[in-house]
């Protein structure tokens, strides 16, 4: 099994540059598509689920070269509109490859998408919008197929603010006949990536950053060169991991336009957040505060991404917090591997409380998903003694290499394949 070792117990202090941002990379790869050329989309993070895309792209006919950071497009000529099962399924975003080869070839066909494991993750808000724009969806068991003769512009309001669905719109009405109103869509800052690497290839966008988009469809759009903001989940990540851990760090090249209710947060939490440009600095000294009540949420409220290592900085804090998770049905469960670890965290539906003062002890843990599993790299950290994080695969399709960026923080983290299986398995049975 692939793991991640720690020996915690000591603050963190150090410099980190973010990476580029998942959510905003993975659905620009998928645009690519919808252009006759060649695209060059810079700072792309290498992660699993970047790869994840680039196969789906090779797999309908893009040639893609990866360069350090960069990735070469080229969507010139399409062979294929069926999407493989092992790759379709085996990643949540594979679900944009729809609106996108609507827009190009009018047809798709692919199995339902999948994911992390944190809740139903229903497409039918996706469905119903493009059903609206003249698609022809045929629903299957496994998967589904959709055709459109002409995409046409219509509007459209979101039952939810979806941030996969108002994608998906947006894809498919760049290059549809006539003008999309899109209203009740998510504004969250990948969003705004995504219209703006569409703007810059010449679609009619305007709205953009607000709950009404309106998109006038054209013709066609031209090749571009595009820089991938930076990733504010990791950015996220680092600086609530210095609130749990204590300590100091300079974060690099942070989206913090993006961060706002992110940093409130830490300084309701005792933290002391200093901003200059793009350079953020997390200092925790003193004792961390309790949240008496913190709610997930729509962009610009708290990030569901962050909510579990929230979690770990608050079986730190000194009183009792109580979160509600408002976005997924099933994102708590991680708190089950957190409390062998030592924390007192009881989950009742979609509220956790949290009681706080918790000294965290070292164990073998399991990640079920990505966040989560970043979550308790940090319990780690925070905890006495070695812990091993089973299930490497989650957190890498996220995060570039946690590893390195937490040892840049002075953390005692490193990659272990074979032999952490053999600790664990030693564990259990002591
Ligand atoms: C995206 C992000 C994910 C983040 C989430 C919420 C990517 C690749 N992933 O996921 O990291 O946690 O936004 O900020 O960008 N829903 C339906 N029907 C639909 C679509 C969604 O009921 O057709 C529900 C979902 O089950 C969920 C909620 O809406 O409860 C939010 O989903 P959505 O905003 O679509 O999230 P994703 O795009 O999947």
């Amino acid at each position: 099994m692939n793991a991640i070792h720690v020996h915690g117990g000591k603050p963190l202090h150090g410099e980190v540059k973010i990476q580029g941002s998942k959510n905003a990379a993975l659905p620009i790869l998928a645009a690519t598509i919808l252009i006759k050329g060649t695209c060059i989309i810079k700072n792309c993070p290498h992660i699993s689920d970047v790869e994840c895309m680039i196969k789906l792209l090779r797999c309908v006919g893009c040639t893609v070269l990866w360069d350090g950071n960069d990735i070469v497009v080229d969507a010139i000529s399409l062979r294929e509109n069926r999407l493989p099962r092992e790759y379709v399924t085996g990643m949540r975003s594979s679900v944009m490859m729809m609106g996108a080869l609507l827009g190009r070839s009018k047809e798709v066909s692919l199995d339902y998408p999948g994911g992390c494991i944190i809740g139903e993750r229903p497409i039918d808000i996706h469905i119903e919008a493009l059903e609206c724009m003249g698609a022809r969806i045929e629903r299957k068991e496994n998967g589904l197929t959709a055709g459109a003769q002409s995409l046409k512009g219509c509007p459209i309001k979101l039952r939810f603010p979806s941030v996969g669905a108002t994608e998906n719109v947006i894809l498919a009405a760049v290059t549809a006949q006539g003008v999309t109103i899109l209203d009740n869509c998510a504004k969250e800052p990948e969003i705004i990536s995504l219209c703006r690497f569409l703007q810059k290839a010449g679609a009619k966008i305007s709205g953009i950053g607000s709950r009404r988009l309106i998109i006038e469809g054209i013709k066609e759009l031209n090749p571009v060169i595009y820089t991938v903001e930076a990733d504010r989940i990791v950015a996220g990540t680092y600086l609530l991991s210095v609130m749990a851990a204590g300590g100091k760090a300079c974060l690099t090249h942070v989206p913090v336009e993006y961060m706002e209710c992110v940093m409130q947060t830490a300084q309701l939490m005792g933290g002391d957040i200093q901003v200059d440009g793009n350079l953020l600095t997390v200092i925790r000294e003193g004792k961390l505060k309790p949240l008496p009540y913190l709610k997930t949420e729509v962009y610009p409220g708290f990030p569901t991404d962050l909510q579990s290592v929230l979690l770990v900085a608050l079986s730190l804090a000194d009183g009792e917090s109580l979160v509600k998770e408002t976005i997924f049905n099933n994102r708590f469960r991680m708190a089950q591997e957190l409390n062998r670890m030592g924390s007192d965290i009881t989950v009742c539906g979609q509220d956790a409380n949290i009681r706080g003062n918790r000294t965290l002890i070292g164990r073998s843990v399991v990640a079920e998903d990505l966040r989560g599993g970043a979550a308790l790299t940090l319990a780690g950290i925070c905890a006495q003694g070695d812990t091993f994080v089973n299930n490497y695969q989650y957190i890498e399709r996220g995060y570039e290499d946690i590893c390195r960026d937490f040892r840049l923080l002075g953390a005692d983290v490193r990659r272990r394949c074979e032999e952490t299986e053999i600790a664990s398995k030693k564990e259990e049975t002591e």
